[in-house]
């Protein structure tokens, strides 16, 4: 059959056409950065918008068990006969209707090979942190425990020469207890002051700045009554002298949160990635962990929810994640150390906590449930597969 010549001939003049409009537009846009599209999870505002759905299935095989070895007791839920956390991931409002992958372990630790990677802060980093070095277990069977340089926990995955590590830094400046002296008059029951020396980083992490090639800080659950009441305050020291007059506690963080991304800013080496992770919220429904507040629920909070258990306008028992991260936000303008926000994500999880599996008999009448923590495996899970994300890329574009 002869083919039908024609309408391939009338196209011709058009194409024409178009070529030489084409040709009269002047360039003066620079060329399209080459195709790098950033996979989910990778971008900053994945973790900041999206929502949690059943994971799709079939459902993956769980990256580790109870019986990790870096597991840490009192958040290994399902040792504690807690029934498991629902099967849930995060599907960011970028993402197109998919969810952020699980981190592939053996991927990972291969783009990372010869890499060190290091978390500063309280505990909500070291719970990050066990849920990393379990995931990255899966990936290289020969991971052993690492424990130098002033790590408090962390791994090392000999397969690809990569190391995993927490430094504790609660307050991540330095901090030292001064006693009350017997024979001065103990003022208003004072039995003694913890000195906080704003300008100078804790000695766990104070020379370690160079070492790692990502780094990522936290501070912000000792900021507050419970860990330091009224008898044992926080004073605040600045160059050797104390600060006057004295700050509260909260303007005390403010000022350390800045002195510390300073620090950060000048020691830490450009190439190196910084992160800094956001507030952890807590879900103490009912009352304060010492007035009853529980979390034993399997529910999780619907977004019209949020502002009336975390907006600080409302004074909840849970206002102070929203509190300290306007203060994170505020220290770190104009540095180049990025926001891990996973506050938001996280404030849907009230289903999530150890609550009452503490593992220890009478952990709950001394301490009340545990609705800060996170059980795992669980949420922080994600949060792994987030960071996991943002990490890979970022050595990928070989910018570390
Ligand atoms: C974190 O993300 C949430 C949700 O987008 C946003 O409301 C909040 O302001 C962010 N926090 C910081 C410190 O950027
Ligand atoms: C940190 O390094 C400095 C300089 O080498 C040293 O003087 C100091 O003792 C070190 N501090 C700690 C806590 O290791
Ligand atoms: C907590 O609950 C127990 C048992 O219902 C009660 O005896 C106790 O007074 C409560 N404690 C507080 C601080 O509300």
């Amino acid at each position: 059959m002869p083919r039908p010549r024609l309408p391939l001939l009338l196209l011709l003049p058009v194409t024409v056409t178009v070529t030489v409009l084409l040709l009269l537009i002047p360039s003066s846009r620079p060329p399209p950065p080459p195709h790098s599209p950033i996979p989910c999870g990778a971008a900053p505002s994945d973790a900041t918008a999206g929502r949690w759905v059943p994971t799709p299935p079939p459902l993956p095989p769980p990256l580790y068990t109870p019986s990790c070895p870096f597991h840490r007791n009192a958040w290994n839920c399902l040792r504690n006969g807690r029934p498991p956390v629902a099967a849930l991931s995060w599907a960011p409002a970028r993402c197109g209707g998919g969810v952020v992958p699980r981190v592939d372990p053996a991927a990972f630790l291969a783009g990372a090979r010869g890499r060190r990677i290091g978390l500063v802060g309280d505990s909500l980093s070291e719970n990050l942190v066990v849920a990393l070095l379990c995931a990255l277990r899966a990936g290289d069977a020969g991971a052993r425990k690492w424990k130098r340089r002033g790590a408090w926990r962390g791994g090392y995955f000999p397969r690809e020469d990569v190391v995993v590590a927490y430094h504790r830094a609660v307050l991540l400046a330095k901090y030292t207890w001064q006693p009350v002296e017997n024979s001065k008059l103990q003022k208003d029951g004072i039995k003694g002051t913890y000195r906080v020396d704003v300008d100078i980083p804790s000695d766990d992490w104070v020379n370690i700045t160079k070492f790692y090639d990502v780094l990522i800080f936290n501070t912000g659950h000792w900021w507050g009554l419970d860990k330091f009441p009224r008898e044992t305050p926080l004073v605040f020291y600045k160059g050797g002298k104390p600060i006057e007059p004295p700050l509260s506690i909260f303007d005390g963080l403010k000022v350390v949160l800045k002195s510390m991304a300073s620090y950060i800013e000048s020691e830490v080496p450009g190439k190196t990635l910084k992160l800094w992770r956001t507030q952890s919220p807590r879900h103490f429904d009912g009352g304060e962990w010492d007035h009853n507040g529980s979390c034993v629920s399997h529910r999780l909070l619907e977004e019209h929810e949020l502002d009336s258990w975390f907006d600080p306008r409302f004074n909840g028992v849970n206002k102070e994640a929203r509190l300290v991260n306007s203060a994170i936000q505020e220290a770190l303008v104009d540095t180049d150390i990025q926001l891990l926000n996973l506050t938001y994500m996280s404030e849907f999880r009230a289903d999530a906590h150890p609550a009452i599996w503490l593992g220890k008999k009478d952990a709950v009448a001394v301490w009340g449930q545990d609705c800060m923590h996170w059980c795992l495996p669980g949420v922080p899970d994600t949060w792994v597969d987030i960071l996991a994300a943002r990490i890979s890329h970022y050595f990928k574009q070989g910018d570390g």
